[in-house]
């Protein structure tokens, strides 16, 4: 570990240049006039692998963003890695929040902030520089293969294909990700478990223009005032999904282990505080951090329809939509849950209105065994950089191609996530705090040695 420490400190400066080079491309994936930046910003990671000591790295068109593969092959008797993250980022939206542009990163505080410096960039270049100083000190202990796709903002649209039609190419013992948070590095944490989604959208249609408030009120059926009880009535006082079946796959832990997630330091007044508010939604029977982490739920992300403009204008509108994500546990399937929250919601609809419901993406949640070599790798290299054993935590964020992985690859993933929840991922003002970086930087290559030695005791 000395090694890596001496080789970060004196190559500190440049490192962060690179990184800041990549976070300056606005690889926004959901904005088609960033198109090109996309294509800008996996060519800068190609570059990277290339100069970092990859034996071949390119990139690959799909229908949608590309997709950088790399990799060097030392010896085909010893593991593989394969590396998976994202160079695309959310819309930086709204502006006027930040403190400083989202593009044009800078340290305060000992934190990057940018748009990016966290998800997934600061994350994913952890694992470039690692790969850098493995093969520059001469410690790659196994062979390590990088896919870092531009879709994972968006649902990953086009990677579940590469995988299929690149099977052979891709194969590997198991992939590993830094795309999520540990609790603090006072107190590292493993991220075991992902929630899925099921992503939809809804409109109500009434009366074929706006109408006038007065002469049509209480007469016609307004799609605005439809669409807010119809969502409205989606979850009951107990916080529970009314969705018929909505519960029917659910897994629910099992009593040792809820005991056992209990365990995690959480202090809800803090956590409240975190986000500005003085009470917490419930659902009956589950605490807060059970709330996200092992039960199921659905929020509405945003409403629309009519008039919000200044001022009042009063009218009937025509229209209202609603676009609402439903985070998924164990065994639940993302597109059977739109089915029935579709069928459901069109079934609430009065004759007067017209309802159109379509699924968007989604995919399946995620839990890692804890007792296998992937994960005890991880494990051994938290321990080694924090001085204290991580414990494993089930996040309530989605990284939906991992089940999916699974699913075509057959190969686990370990979800080595290094930073917090304070790092407003998704917010104005993302940042990454420089101590994590650089501490991802250090545990990567531990990662690599002790899951080769694991691998090859058997
Ligand atoms: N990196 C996040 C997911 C994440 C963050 C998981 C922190 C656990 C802890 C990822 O980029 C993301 O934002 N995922 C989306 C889903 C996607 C389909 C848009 C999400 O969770 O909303
Ligand atoms: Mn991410
Ligand atoms: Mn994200």
């Amino acid at each position: 570990m000395e090694a890596i420490r001496n080789y970060i400190q004196a190559n500190r400066e440049r490192f962060l240049d690179e990184l800041f080079g990549l976070i300056r491309i606005p690889s926004v994936s959901a904005a088609e006039a960033n198109r090109n930046d996309m294509v800008r910003a996996a060519e800068y990671i190609r570059d990277l692998l290339l100069t970092n000591g990859a034996d071949r790295a390119e990139v690959h068109a799909t229908d949608g963003h590309p997709i950088v593969f790399g990799e060097k092959i030392i010896d085909l008797s010893l593991p593989t890695i394969l590396v998976y993250g994202h160079y695309d980022v959310q819309p930086p939206e709204p502006l006027e929040k930040w403190t400083t542009p989202p593009f044009e990163p800078e340290v305060r505080d000992g934190k990057i902030y940018a748009r990016g410096a966290d998800d997934d960039k600061g994350q994913l270049f952890m694992h470039l520089k690692a790969f850098e100083m493995m093969t520059a000190t001469n410690t790659l202990p196994c062979n390590v293969k990088f896919m870092i796709e531009g879709e994972e903002e968006v649902g990953s649209v086009n990677i579940a294909s590469f995988c299929t039609k690149n099977k052979e190419m891709l194969r590997s013992d198991v992939i590993l990700v830094s795309d999520t948070t540990m609790i603090s590095t006072a107190t590292p944490s493993i991220t075991s478990g992902l929630r899925g989604l099921s992503y939809i959208q809804v409109e109500v249609e009434g009366p074929d223009r706006d109408l006038h408030s007065g002469l049509y009120g209480g007469a016609v059926l307004n799609p605005c005032n439809v669409l807010c009880e119809i969502v409205a009535s989606l979850k009951d006082r107990d916080g529970k999904i009314t969705i018929p079946g909505f519960y029917d796959n659910v897994i629910v832990p099992t009593a040792a282990e809820r005991a056992k997630m209990a365990e995690r330091p959480f202090d809800q007044e803090v956590y409240m505080k975190s986000v500005g508010v003085e009470a917490l939604a419930k659902e009956k029977g589950f605490t807060a951090l059970e709330s996200v982490g092992i039960r199921p739920t659905l929020d509405i992300n945003g409403i629309w329809g009519g008039y919000t403009g200044e001022g009042a204008k009063t009218i009937l509108p025509s229209k209202a939509s609603a676009k609402i994500s439903m985070r998924l546990v164990p065994d639940q399937k993302a597109e059977a849950i739109a089915d029935l929250a579709i069928k459901h919601i069109k079934s609430l609809a009065p004759a007067g209105v017209k309802i159109k419901a379509e699924y968007l993406h989604g995919g399946q949640a995620y839990v890692s065994p804890l007792d296998t070599p992937e994960y005890l790798a991880a494990e051994r290299a938290y321990e080694q950089v924090f001085g204290k054993r991580p414990i494993p935590v089930r996040s309530g964020g989605s990284i939906p191609i991992i089940s999916t992985f699974e699913s075509i690859l057959n190969v686990k993933s370990i979800l080595m996530g290094f930073g917090l929840e304070g790092d407003a991922i998704h917010s104005p003002n993302e940042n990454y705090p420089l101590e994590n970086l650089f501490a991802g930087m250090e545990a990567i290559p531990l990662y690599f040695k002790y899951y080769t030695e694991l691998k090859r005791k058997g």
